[in-house]
């Protein structure tokens, strides 16, 4: 299934602090495309979505929404207030220009039991995004998170450096932590999702992984769009998800 993260529409309205384009009419275009969740993370610093377009998109959206955000008892109140179907918990930096890592779960996991605790009490499916790496996995179990989403950054950056010839023993070892991950997340009982840089070039792979539940996709597809249409760019990101 293909989440589709449209924080970077919000980011152009931004821009000028107006109305266009509106993250809305964006989640519509993207579930006629064929997403199956559509995602927003709002950041502590509003840096593109408000917090109205959470309660907006809340009554709007048809498939799943998924509310990425920092693990603060602020970010758990608007997640339990707007009843959104989803919450995957990430790691905030105030200067990062995006998500830098996977959330250190074995570092707080008292604090994760608690806030998962919280969230699932109101039904909310909740999300782990974390490293590919064994003790993440089994403290995001302890934890009691519904799904691990397997940080596919530098799987997305050895890629890159190896121009997608996976005879390259860097690229085929990141594949391979992201896909054993994953089996450790579906061995505890858990989901196995995975994001972040992926793009139309290194995403197949990735795709065709065993058990693979969800695929977290933003940048490349807002950015896509600005050529083919929002709608357009997430069918195509579909046809090569298979
Ligand atoms: N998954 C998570 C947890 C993220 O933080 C992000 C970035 O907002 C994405 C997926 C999407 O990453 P990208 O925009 O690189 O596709």
């Amino acid at each position: 299934m293909l989440g589709v993260n449209i924080d970077h529409v919000a980011t152009v309205r931004q821009a000028r602090r107006g109305d266009d384009p509106d993250p809305v009419r964006a989640a519509h275009e993207a579930e006629l495309g064929g997403a199956g969740c559509i995602t927003v993370h709002l950041r502590e610093d509003r840096r593109h979505i408000q917090d109205h377009d959470v309660e907006r998109l809340r009554g709007f959206v048809r498939v799943k929404l998924n509310l990425e955000m920092a693990a603060t008892d602020e970010m758990v109140a608007i997640a339990r207030k707007r009843r959104v179907s989803m919450v995957t918990l990430v790691p905030e930096g105030r200067m990062e220009v995006t998500t830098e890592g996977g959330l250190d779960v074995a570092g707080e996991l008292e604090r994760m039991k608690r806030v998962v605790g919280a969230l699932a009490g109101d039904g909310i499916t909740v999300s782990a995004f974390i490293d590919a790496r064994a003790e993440q996995v089994d403290a995001a179990a302890r934890a009691g998170f519904h799904a691990c989403e397997i940080h596919t950054g530098p799987y997305a950056a050895a890629f890159v450096t190896a121009g997608g010839d996976f005879r390259h023993a860097t690229l085929a070892g990141e594949l391979e932590a992201v896909a054993s991950s994953g089996n450790r997340a579906r061995a505890a009982g858990m989901r196995f999702n995975a994001g972040h840089a992926l793009n139309y070039h290194n995403v197949a792979p990735v795709a065709a992984l065993t058990g693979i539940s969800e695929l977290h996709i933003g940048h490349a597809i807002v950015s896509r769009a600005v050529w083919v249409g929002l709608r357009e760019a997430v069918r195509e990101m579909r046809r090569l998800i298979g």
